[in-house]
């Protein structure tokens, strides 16, 4: 049978363990009818498995809709998959709860998309920082406020004292996503999972945002995952990427492959699509490939990007489920046209 999901998981030297191993992860949310009855289900996330290492970056790039958030919420434990598992730094998510999950929790930080609705309005930037160490039981206050510091120095929110009182108000949107920031460092998590991290953010500060979090990676030599559904921004960082199209993954490389010599219909259409971060360029900015999404209720037969693809191969395409093809050791797709043995 045909290896139906495109994942890193034997791809990388074997050099290190990885710190995140996702398999065969189906994040699927129950519809009701009338709020009782079962009516089907939205598979959000369908069979996706990969492996990231310590260090290591890795983007997950697709449209609006795709899965995205569902995969993120499922590593760090806030959605229950219905199949498949996480294995985080030797723990085994689906058999993780109560004080368990909360220490598994505390070592993932986690970039949200909209920084002024992530930050508590009624604390100041002292509070809001102190909370996640006054949870994990650090108890010495100089201790805390010296940690906080540090984290604001390097995030560099100065005068450090000056922010300290700010509540999310009195910040701009930069500042208050440097607070997100800190607040996911605060914990020196092994992990950092950056939803969408510049997507509500003005052109002028992407960038910045974006090389400090890099910085960041590299200096702690944090574990990334950076979600996108702007491919142009992953040059700033990640090692990997993969891309999702309707909970799946459908393509996977390194960086530089994927942007020089991508493969997918998919990803060439997205590819177009991309605009520039850098706040010069931030006026181009094209249309995302032509179509809808599919339903993830009902996802369409056979390859579940046929509906929108210009080099749909029909009869096939339309009827069977694309296997994964590995092009190099570093770079797999799951698309027909890949397919020597394909009988027509
Ligand atoms: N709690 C939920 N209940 C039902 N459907 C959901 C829920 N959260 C997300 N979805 C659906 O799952 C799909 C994937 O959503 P999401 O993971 O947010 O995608 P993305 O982050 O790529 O935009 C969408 O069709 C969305 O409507
Ligand atoms: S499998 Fe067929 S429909 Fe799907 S992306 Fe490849 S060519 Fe297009
Ligand atoms: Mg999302």
């Amino acid at each position: 049978m045909n290896k139906t999901s495109v994942g890193m998981e034997d791809m990388q030297p074997s050099s290190s363990e990885p710190v995140l191993q996702i398999q065969n992860l189906h994040v699927w949310y129950e519809l009701k009818r009338f709020g009782f009855s079962h009516a089907g289900y939205v598979r959000a996330v369908d069979d996706v498995s990969f492996d990231l290492k310590q260090g290591e970056a890795m983007a997950c790039v697709g449209e609006s809709g795709c899965g995205k958030s569902s995969l993120m919420k499922a590593i760090l434990g806030l959605n229950r998959p219905i199949k498949g598992d996480v294995i985080f730094d030797g723990t085994r998510l689906t058999e993780t709860k109560g004080e368990a999950l909360r220490q598994y929790r505390a070592k993932i930080g986690y970039v949200q998309q909209d920084p002024f609705g992530a930050l508590p309005p009624f604390m100041n930037t002292q509070r809001i920082l102190e909370e996640p160490l006054i949870i994990n039981g650090m108890k010495d206050k100089e201790e805390r406020l010296k940690r906080i510091r540090s984290v604001l120095t390097e995030v560099k929110l100065t005068p450090v004292e000056e922010i300290l009182s700010k509540f999310p108000h009195m910040l701009s949107g930069g500042q208050q996503q440097r607070v997100v920031i800190a607040r996911a460092m605060v914990m020196e998590p092994k992990l950092l999972v950056a939803d969408e991290p510049v997507s509500m953010l003005d052109a002028s500060v992407r960038v910045e945002i974006l090389r400090l979090l890099r910085t960041m990676q590299e200096k702690r030599n944090l574990a990334v995952i950076y979600i996108t559904h702007d491919l142009s921004t992953v040059r700033y960082f990640s090692e990997y990427i993969f891309v999702m199209y309707a909970g799946e993954i459908i393509e996977f490389a390194k960086m530089e492959d994927l942007l020089n010599d991508p493969s997918h219909p998919y990803t060439l259409a997205l590819l177009e699509a991309s605009s520039d971060p850098d706040a010069n360029n931030a006026l181009v900015m094209r249309e995302i490939p032509q179509g809808e999404p599919p339903s993830l209720v009902n996802p369409p037969k056979g390859c579940r990007f046929h509906p929108r693809c210009s080099q749909i191969i029909k009869g096939v395409c339309d009827e069977k489920r694309p296997p994964v093809i590995t092009l190099s050791p570093d770079h797999r797709v799951s698309c027909w046209l890949f397919d020597q043995d394909r009988e027509s």
